[in-house]
């Protein structure tokens, strides 16, 4: 039973203040968790409690620690960790406003999760084992940015993600080193093209260069694909997440890098281009929040193409069977910290896929070097995760969290991908 909750404010990898909390439960085991923070949010996403005025420029997040402290800690103490949905369920109830707004939702998920790891902890399973029950744990595909833009990259191109897809790698070990191999080359080819700041990093560890546009980085995308020995389209695809939210002025899509603006049947039209000419298999939010419509025809434009929504779901349970309904989207990026509680986040990641869609668990640009997302994605048995690149500690902490999870625990590799195709 929870005897103890104490939370305090730590750092992301923004230097920004975000929640931090510990649950120690009778017998003494305890969880702790570190949550994130978003860039590039969309509207409908679970409240941030801030403090305002001048420390951090406002970003403080003392109000919500002492939520976590007072409020918080009071409901939660003597319930039984044991029972997974307890503490969310008295969480969820317990705001009674939308979106978490009253409580906040980065005082909210610090509990939520730091709750699930005292009960993993006190039961003697790792969370990926406690979320997943018996059998062998499957270890998600990875998605992992190569080139960075839009609000991750000061725009150095438009588009927020150029990621890569080890769809031929065999195990989650060499998926990794497949995509480490690509970004290498990718910067080796950047520099050898005179991007001296092909050395620097993004909010997510990808290059953060204005590669003469998206097409472009497109394509220095697969030429390093090519040159770090793999096939592109078969041993390593490309995906994109243009977060399109951040393009939208209201009356079109801004694409500054190029000098362009463009009509959302315009930008559609954009992006079956780069799907017809690169190997790309995945597109994350090609529109914005509120398009559903336009993310109906863009779905079935892109037919045979995993389309993502990030911002247009925001992991909400009534906004994803919007989606379902309208046939907006044919897969969901599950972001916890939208939602607010790991039990509400999972039962977005169920819905998804028991409407036969993909899944893929996702980091914040703004994260830490807490890893307990890996387990998520493992014990939710999400299939795909998006963590960022292969720089930066707080995204390779969730790599080595899966290297770690697939060198001491029962294990298999999921490939979406590779079962889609027999
Ligand atoms: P964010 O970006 O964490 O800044 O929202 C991640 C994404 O858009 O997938
Ligand atoms: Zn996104």
């Amino acid at each position: 039973r929870i005897d103890q909750v104490v939370a305090w404010e730590a750092l992301d990898s923004r230097g920004r203040p975000t929640v931090a909390c510990r649950v120690t439960v009778s017998g003494g085991s305890s969880g702790r968790a570190v949550v994130p923070s978003g860039a590039s949010t969309g509207s409908y996403e679970a409240v941030e409690l801030r403090d305002g005025g001048h420390r951090y420029g406002g970003k403080g997040v003392r109000r919500a620690v002492e939520q976590v402290n007072t409020v918080l800690a009071d409901a939660v103490r003597g319930l039984d960790t044991a029972e997974p949905d307890a503490v969310d369920l008295l969480l969820e109830e317990l705001d009674g406003s939308s979106r978490y707004a009253r409580l906040g939702g980065n005082a909210v998920l610090a509990v939520s999760v730091a709750a699930a790891r005292a009960g993993a902890t006190a039961a003697g399973m790792s969370l990926a084992r406690w979320l997943h029950g018996p059998g062998a744990l499957p270890l998600p595909m990875p998605m992992i940015n190569v080139i960075s833009g839009g609000a991750h990259a000061g725009r150095a191109i438009d588009v927020q993600d150029l990621l890569v897809i080890p769809l031929g790698a065999a195990g989650f070990t060499e998926a990794l080193e497949w995509c480490a191999r690509v970004r290498e080359e990718a910067r080796r080819l950047a520099l050898a093209a005179g991007h001296g700041a092909a050395v620097l990093v993004a909010d997510e560890g990808g290059l953060g260069v204005p590669l003469g546009g998206n097409a472009e980085a497109l394509d220095l995308l697969v030429r390093a694909i090519e040159s770090a020995g793999f096939t592109p389209g078969t041993d390593v695809a490309v995906a994109i997440d243009v977060a399109a939210n951040q393009l939208w002025t209201g009356d079109g899509y801004e694409l500054g890098s190029e000098g362009r603006t463009l009509a959302t049947a315009e930008l559609v039209d954009e992006i079956a281009g780069w799907v017809a000419r690169h190997p790309v298999v995945s597109v994350e939010d090609p529109l914005h929040e509120d398009d559903w419509d336009g993310w109906a025809a863009g779905t079935r434009r892109l037919a045979g193409v995993q389309v993502i929504g990030d911002d247009l779901f925001a992991t909400d349970p009534s906004r994803l069977a919007e989606g379902v309904r309208r046939g907006a989207a044919n897969a969901v990026l599950v972001k916890v910290n939208q939602n607010g509680t790991l039990r509400g986040a999972r039962g977005v990641l169920d819905d998804a896929q028991r409407a036969g869609w993909a899944t893929v668990v996702s980091a914040r640009s703004g994260d830490t070097e807490d890893d307990w997302l890996a387990d998520l994605a493992v014990g939710w048995r999400a299939g795909q995760i998006k963590v960022g690149s292969v720089h930066r500690s707080e995204r390779c902490a969730k790599w080595n969290r899966l290297l770690e999870l697939e060198a001491t625990e029962d294990t298999t590799f999921t490939n979406p991908w590779r079962e889609a195709a027999v």
